[in-house]
Order: structure tokens, then sequence, then C-alpha cells
């Protein structure tokens, strides 16, 4: 069926570099002869029907600015078949012939469920700053918060070297390491724990008592929330190091990780697969994730995008070790 209007939402966690993403949707589709409805606030804005028409000029100058200009939302309506046959029935009404759907796991397992029970045609545009979506090296946000983390870390290892303590420092992910490893590495952390590793507190505390022994005076240990010790006001307790002579010191960067200006690599990230989601849905491909493995545009089906795990080098955490030395 020929697309004549589709609808863009952006959903889940916000993250850096959507609104490029969401520009590029609407320059394309615009481009193509479509109508663009901007859909506010995800899945929630189809039942509150809040859509708004957008044309090029109605993304001017968001290509540089955090967070969405189409907001986002979890939406509980969409869990129940009946929620999803509502939002099926209001997409109709309104004329919507295609969606693209920027965002995380979440979002494309309501896309799926859309698609299998309604044939809603969609396309997902991988904006989370977890980089847990198998199907494309790297997800819109993940640069910018990577980069956000390890400056707020580079401001952590100032005051800890000047009071020679050890700082645990929680950053988000959900269930994955990913960004834990990378913020870690890039940060010249001493310790990264991830879930995808077991964490040994007995283990990190020898190391940091060794170190300290050696003359290492302060450390920076890099903890995904997703950890089993991902609590670093637990871990802190569980390492029960004296103090004095430890002064440990705990930081949860949080939400600050997915505020921000969207870095080059998101913007261009977002871009691009903003782009070739509206390639795709013109080629009639439906019911799959836009990604970019290996400089190569890839189409991933939205099961295998949520289902499959996403996996980094894991060796990286014991070389982070050594070069932490
Ligand atoms: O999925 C993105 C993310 O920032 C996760 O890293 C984090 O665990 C979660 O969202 C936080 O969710 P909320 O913004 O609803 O607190």
């Amino acid at each position: 069926m020929e697309i004549k209007r589709i609808g863009v939402m952006t959903s889940g966690g916000d993250a850096p570099g959507m609104n490029a993403a969401v520009r590029a949707v609407v320059r394309t589709a615009r481009n193509f002869g479509w109508e663009v409805m901007g859909i506010m606030r995800g899945y929630q804005g189809i039942f509150d029907r809040d859509f708004t028409p957008m044309i090029s000029r109605s993304v001017s100058g968001i290509i540089s600015r955090g967070g969405t200009i189409l907001k986002s939302d979890r939406c509980m309506q969409m869990y129940e078949s009946e929620g999803r046959a509502e939002a099926a029935c209001i997409l109709r009404e309104e004329g919507i012939d295609a969606l693209v759907l920027i965002g995380g796991d979440g979002t494309f397992t309501g896309a799926m469920m859309l698609a299998d029970e309604h044939g809603v045609r969609s396309v997902g545009v991988p904006g989370t700053i977890d980089n847990d979506l198998y199907g494309s090296d790297y997800t819109i946000g993940f640069n910018s918060a990577v980069n956000t983390a390890v400056s707020c870390i580079d401001n952590l290892r100032d005051t800890s070297d000047a009071l020679d303590r050890v700082f645990l420092v929680e950053v988000m992910g959900r269930g994955s390491g990913y960004l834990a490893w990378m913020v870690g590495f890039a940060a010249g952390a001493e310790e990264i724990l991830v879930p995808e590793t077991p964490t040994d507190i007995e283990g990190i505390r020898r190391h940091i008592e060794e170190a300290r022994s050696k003359g290492k005076q302060s450390m920076i240990i890099v903890v995904a929330e997703g950890d089993e010790e991902g609590n670093v006001l637990e871990l802190k307790k569980k390492l029960n190091l004296p103090d004095p002579p430890y002064e440990v010191r705990t930081a949860i960067l949080g939400h600050v990780q997915r505020g921000g200006r969207p870095s080059a690599m998101d913007r261009f990230l977002g871009q691009h697969l903003g782009y070739e989601s509206c390639v795709a849905l013109q080629k009639g491909v439906t019911g799959v994730m836009v990604g970019v493995v290996a400089g190569q545009v890839t189409l991933t089906p939205f099961k295998d995008a949520i289902e499959k795990a996403k996996t980094f080098d894991i060796s990286l955490l014991d070389t982070a070790m050594i070069l932490a030395r």
C-alpha cells in the first residue's frame, strides 16, 4: 500500500540525538511527498490523539538540542491487547499509514505487537543511551552519554586525588554493562563492574588494599547500575574498608547522563538512521530496526533487535586494571 502519511514519535528514555533523528525523518518524509504527524509523548500521544502536523520548518534549529521536541513517555495501555487494538484503530482513523519509532526495546516490543496483531507498519530507530540493542554498533545517545559520564568522572578524579579517596561511581545502562564498560575504560577506572561478569567484593577489597600498599592513594571504580552490586551505597557497606585509612565516597551520575547537547557522533548517527528509516518504509520494508554495523546500514527484525545479546569485549575489563596500575 502506498504511503501518504507517516507518524513519528520518540519513546522510552530520552537520548541526546533524538532530535537529530526527528529532523531527518520529517525532512526525508517531506522530500518523499509524505505528510508527517508528530506524535507527542510516545505511544501515549496516540491514545491522547496528540498529533502535530510537521513540515521541514517544524524541525529547524533542533539538531543540536538534547532531549526530544516530541517529548516521551512510557505507556501502560500498550501492554494490553485492548490498548493495542485501540491504538491501531486511532492510527487508521487518523490516516497514518506507517510509523517511525525512535526509542529502545520497550518501544520496539510495542511496534512488534501492533504489527503482529493489527498489521501496523513501522520502522524503528535505536535511540537509547544504553546501547543495548542488537543490530547496530551504537544507539543514538550512547556516545553523548559516554562523553558526559567521562567528563563527570574526570571531575571526580580531581577530588579523589586531592583527598586520597576511593570513589564508587554508578552509571546507567539498565541491564547492560556496555555504558559502564566504555565509560570506565575511557576514564581510566581502576575497576569496572558490569552485569555480564561476576563481581567479587573480596577481590575488590584486596585490589584497593594492594594498590594503597604500592602507593596508589586514590581510585575510581565504575559500577553499572545493572551489576549485581549495582547500588554503590550498598557496595560501600559491603566493602567495609576501615576509615581511616580508607575514605570511600559514592557518586550516582543518574539522569545527568541522559541530558546535554548531542555529540557530533550522535547527530551524525541520528540523521543517518532517521533518513534510512524512511528509505526502508519507501521500499515497503516494515517490522525492522535500522542500524549501522561496521559502516553498513542494516535492517534487523524487531524480535532480533530486542532478544539477541549485544556484546562487548569483556577482556578490556582486565586490560583496564593493568593500564590503571
Ligand atoms: O533506558 C535508558 C535509561 O536511562 C536507563 O539507563 C535507566 O536505567 C532508565 O532509563 C531510567 O529510567 P527513568 O528515566 O524512567 O528513571
